[in-house]
Order: structure tokens, then C-alpha cells, then sequence
């Protein structure tokens, strides 16, 4: 039924992939994603839907290969079929019409960013993208973030494309010299905070997208939990986008780093693919303070 229908190398270990899910495709807004389980028995993984196609049936996703899963769907052909697919899930991205907005991601933040991009320009906004990557060969999406900002800076780490250094000089750059309305930025916890921390200084709204480890996407696990504005919320029910200057990046940091032990250690066989309310109030007991 997920049967996949194109299959294009966008960079080092980057595939994009489109599949066949009319019934998400005609759902689908910015800013939200769906549960992937690539083979029967696999674990699930978040994975943001990059564009759909509503006549078509069609949803695109970004798929960068670090581990079994993302091997595993990075991996399929033409034609295969992908064995479950569930969603849209998750809030869409706040989309208004604001002004000047900077949009700004580094690694496989790109593939999120571009639906954000895309849906705040149909808004008549005036949006610049930033994008960073470590070198050339893993900048992804240049060409489709043309076609949607009104206009384009990169950065790599090495300085073997455009400019060397990283995104959120340019970000700093951007915020001294014109009015900028709002910012949006997905990436790296590093590179967040620090737009956190430019933004706040000036006074303008800032949305980030939380990529935590997310066992079914269907806010029964917990594993998902990030601290915002002193409380705990969901990154798969109540986000993935929240407010930037609420989020606690310290801990959402930590989490980052121990998420692996979390999975590795206490995951039980079949929480990879089925929510268990009961492992929530084990592990978690109340969403928000
Ligand atoms: C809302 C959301 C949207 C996402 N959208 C995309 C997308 O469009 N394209 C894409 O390629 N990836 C996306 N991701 C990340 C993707 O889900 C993970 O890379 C994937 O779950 C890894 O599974 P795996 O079995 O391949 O590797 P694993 O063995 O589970 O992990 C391999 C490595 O990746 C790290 N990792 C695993 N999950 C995450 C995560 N959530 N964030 C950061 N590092 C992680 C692990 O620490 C480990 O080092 C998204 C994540 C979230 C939460
Ligand atoms: S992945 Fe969010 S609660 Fe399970």
C-alpha cells in the first residue's frame, strides 16, 4: 500500500523518497511528520513530511541514513512497498503572516525547514533561509530552499561551500542589520540555543523544532517529553514546534545524550512499535505541569 514511487540521492547518505499515502497526503501541513516502520518487526521513526501531493497521493519524505531504520528505508527501491506508514502526527508549524522571517537549519533540519519555508512564503511573508552544513557534500536541499525563500545563505563548517563558519553567524548578522520579525530554527540543540539566546536579546519570536527520541509518536511512551516554560510537554503531541525561548535546552541537551541508554536499557521488545499507556504513567507520569 506505502508503495514507493520516486527515489532521488539528494547528498551523502541523504535519499528522498516519495510514497503512496492518499490518505495522509490530503492531511498533511508544515511542520508535521509521520511514524515509519520500514519491514515488519522493525522499530518506528519520526520522520517529517517534506512535501505531499494531494491529487497525486503522494508524501516526500528526507531520509538520512545513520542507523537500521533509516538504512533500512534509505535502502528500498522503486516500487517496493514501505510496511506502515501512520500519520500526519504532530502540531503544524505556527504560520502567519509576519514580515521578514528568517529561517534557519543545519543537517537533516533542511528537510524540515523546507514545508516551513514553503508554507510562510504562500503567506506573504518575506522569508530568507539559512542553511549549514559540516562540508559540501552534506548540504542538502540548496535548490528547493532557492525556489521557496526569497533569498539564501550557507555555511559550512570547512568552508568548502560559500561561507566557512556556521549558521548562526549569519543569523547574528541578519538580526543586526534589518527588522526582522521572526525566526524559526531546526537543527543541532548547539545551534538552537544559540538562536535562542540572539533572539531573546532582540525581542523577536522564535519557533524551534524538537528532533527527541520518539518511540510510537502517539503520546503514550513519554519518550518524547521536553521541558517548556518549566513543565514537561510531548514533542510528538504538543509540537514538534515550540516556542524557542521556553525551552529548557540544557535539559533537552541531556536528554539528547542519554536517550540511547534510555532506548538501549529499559525499551522493552514491542514498545518500538505499539504505545503502551502503562509504560507512560510508569516512566512519565503527567504531560504538563
Ligand atoms: C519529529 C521528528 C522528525 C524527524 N524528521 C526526520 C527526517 O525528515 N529525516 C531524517 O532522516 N530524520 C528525521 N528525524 C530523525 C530520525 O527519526 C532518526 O534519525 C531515526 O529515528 C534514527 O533511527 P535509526 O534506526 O535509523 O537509527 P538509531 O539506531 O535509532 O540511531 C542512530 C543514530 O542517530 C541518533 N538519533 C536517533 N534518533 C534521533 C533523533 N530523533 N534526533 C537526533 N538523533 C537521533 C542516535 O543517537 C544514533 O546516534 C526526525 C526526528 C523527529 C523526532
Ligand atoms: S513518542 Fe511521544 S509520547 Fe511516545
Amino acid at each position: 500500500m506505502y508503495k514507493i514511487v520516486h527515489k532521488h540521492v539528494i547528498a551523502l547518505d541523504i535519499k528522498k523518497i516519495d510514497i503512496t499515502a492518499p490518505d495522509i497526503a490530503s492531511k498533511a501541513l508544515p511542520g508535521q511528520f509521520v511514524m515509519v516502520m520500514p519491514l515488519a518487526l522493525m522499530h518506528a521513526i519520526p520522520m517529517t513530511i517534506i512535501d505531499h501531493d494531494e491529487r497525486r497521493g503522494l508524501i516526500s519524505l528526507l531520509v538520512h541514513e545513520v542507523g537500521p531504520a533509516t538504512k533500512a528505508l534509505g535502502g528500498m527501491s522503486i516500487t517496493d512497498e514501505v510496511y506502515q506508514v501512520v500519520g500526519p502526527l504532530g502540531q503544524a508549524a505556527q504560520m502567519g503572516k509576519y514580515g521578514l522571517v528568517i529561517c534557519v537549519a543545519t543537517g537533516i533540519g533542511a528537510a524540515q525547514i523546507l514545508p516551513v519555508c514553503r508554507g510562510l512564503k504562500k503567506r506573504g511573508n518575506k522569508v530568507v533561509g539559512i542553511i549549514g552544513a559540516k562540508s559540501k557534500k552534506e548540504l542538502m536541499l540548496e535548490a528547493q530552499m532557492r525556489v521557496v525563500c526569497d533569498e539564501i545563505f550557507i555555511a559550512t563548517n570547512d568552508g568548502s561551500y560559500e561561507r566557512r563558519g556556521l549558521a548562526t553567524t549569519i543569523l547574528q548578522e541578519l538580526l543586526n542589520k534589518y527588522k526582522v520579525h521572526r525566526v524559526y530554527a531546526i537543527g543541532s540543540v548547539d545551534m538552537m540555543k544559540a538562536a535562542s539566546v540572539m533572539t531573546r536579546e532582540k525581542n523577536i519570536p522564535l519557533r524551534v523544532t524538537i528532533n527527541t527520541y520518539m518511540v510510537n509518536g502517539l503520546g503514550t511512551c513519554g519518550s518524547c517529553r521536553v521541558k517548556i516554560g518549566g513543565g514537561y510537554q510531548l514533542a510528538c503531541m504538543d509540537g514538534p514546534e515550540f516556542d524557542g525561548h521556553l525551552v529548557d535546552f540544557q535539559d533537552l541537551s541531556q536528554r539528547m545524550n542519554t536517550s540511547g541508554d534510555w532506548e538501549n536499557n529499559i525499551r522493552p521488545v514491542g514498545v518500538k512499535t505499539t504505545g503502551f499507556g502503562g509504560l507512560r504513567r510508569l516512566f512519565w507520569p503527567s504531560t504538563k505541569k
